[in-house]
């Protein structure tokens, strides 16, 4: 039995498939409770067995999509839709186009506005006029990051543009087996923002993020590991895990 003195909920499954189940359901329960709900979901490889159990709730009619927002988590500076290295384009084909979100449900992130300090409070302020995010679904970057939070990034932080570190580039350059260029630059919802989020769920899977889990989850909170961050939200935050990703944790955590 896990325990732990922060209050903050730690669920883990025997594989990624009961992880990805498992954080479909919270995100079905959501939508149950709050049709309109505002929800940003994340790019990567950790969430698309998530994707595919919506997928085929939606395709059978078990929830529905119709009413919800979502906001994107984050982006590469300078790219649009259209291009074959965009997350938000990501996002739309792994994910929102099998669940039924139209474009006017969709808040993509300012990254070419002439003036991205503007565009970016902006993207705040629309978050904020929906009272904040109801489900932030977050992934785990090797270097600790949430969206593109990197290392450095304070526990206050705002949707803003922000340097990637190389370890971040290589990451990237791998999801397109290095055949398409990463810019240096990505704009990412802030940790602050996160953590306004009514509920927050991090979804970590797989031996390769092991070490990185148990440093977000058991060292002190740092902006050298800005998932630590997502703790101050006690029990708004819910960490899925399968058992690899979770194969470092003590047996007695903070959570
Ligand atoms: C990516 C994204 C994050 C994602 C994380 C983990 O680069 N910026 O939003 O959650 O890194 O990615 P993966 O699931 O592929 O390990």
């Amino acid at each position: 039995m896990i325990t732990g003195t922060e209050n903050w909920n730690l669920a883990i499954f025997r594989d990624s498939l009961a992880a990805s189940e498992a954080a479909a359901d919270v995100v079905t329960s959501v939508i149950h409770d709050n049709p309109y709900a505002a929800i940003s979901f994340p790019t990567g490889s950790t969430p698309l067995g998530m994707f595919d159990v919506l997928a085929a709730r939606a395709a059978r009619g078990e929830i529905d999509f119709s009413n919800v927002t979502v906001f994107c988590l984050d982006e590469y500076i300078g790219v649009t839709v259209e291009d074959p290295n965009s997350l938000t384009r990501w996002l739309w084909d792994a994910l929102l186009t099998r669940i039924g979100i139209t474009p006017d449900r969709l808040h993509t992130l300012p990254v070419i506005a002439n003036d991205p300090v503007a565009a970016a409070t902006e993207y705040e302020e629309a978050i904020t006029a929906r009272g904040g995010l109801d489900l932030a679904i977050l992934g785990l970057g090797p270097n600790g990051h949430v969206g593109y939070n990197e290392p450095g990034s304070s526990a206050d932080s705002r949707t803003r543009e922000i340097a990637l570190t190389p370890e971040s580039l290589t990451q990237a350059s791998a999801y397109w087996e290095g055949a398409v260029a990463i810019p240096g630059q990505a704009m990412t919802i802030g940790v602050g923002t996160l953590l306004e989020s009514k509920q927050i769920l991090l979804l970590v899977t797989g031996d390769a993020k092991a070490g990185i889990l148990r440093r977000a989850l058991e060292e002190p909170m740092s902006a050298d590991v800005p998932a630590s961050w997502l703790r101050i939200a006690g029990p708004r935050l819910s960490v899925i895990a399968d058992e690899a990703a979770a194969s470092n944790l003590s047996a007695v955590h903070p959570g």
